[in-house]
């Protein structure tokens, strides 16, 4: 007699991740797209902090060095959850604003910021929808750097017209 453990039937091998078809699809699509646009955030701070000018260049080389970690831990972390949900994580980045203008990069980075802390609270959302509460807390944290990272760009351009 076959145990049951070791060899369940095919019909009963069900695993909790296994959602609807048409949910799983849905925030699979929704992590895809975040995972483009933190690729875009590592690009970008990497470009900006190497190619920057001006009297302010050591500063906000810097500044934007040190954004690339947060970005490519959030990206790892997308990736893996996309894989994990039987999904084919992206390799492309969303596209990457060029300036070489020192306070139009600040002023591309902001609007990116507030672009991902919006898209990660409407995509927590979805998570808590589908009762996803380790994802929605990553997202939610998510929010929260982007948040961060969005009013520190904002601090660098005030005074600077
Ligand atoms: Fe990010
Ligand atoms: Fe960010």
């Amino acid at each position: 007699m076959p145990d049951a453990l070791t060899q369940p039937n095919a019909e009963e091998a069900t695993t909790p991740l296994e959602y609807d078809k048409k949910e799983k699809k849905e925030i699979i699509d929704a992590l895809n797209e975040a995972l483009s646009r933190e690729f875009q955030a590592v690009i970008m701070y990497t470009q900006y902090a190497a190619s920057v000018t001006g009297p302010y260049r050591q500063q906000l080389s810097q500044f934007f060095a040190q954004e690339i970690p947060d970005e490519l831990g959030h990206a790892q972390y997308l990736a893996n959850k996309v894989a994990a949900m039987g999904g084919i994580p992206v390799v492309e980045p969303a596209p990457v604003p060029q300036t070489t203008d020192a306070r139009q990069m600040l002023l591309n980075v902001v609007e990116a910021e507030d672009l991902a802390r919006r898209k990660y609270a409407e995509y927590s959302e979805l998570a808590g929808k589908y009762d996803e509460v380790g994802l929605r807390n990553h997202l939610e944290d998510f929010a929260d750097d982007e948040t961060e990272h969005m009013e520190e760009t904002e601090k660098h351009l005030r005074g600077w017209s």
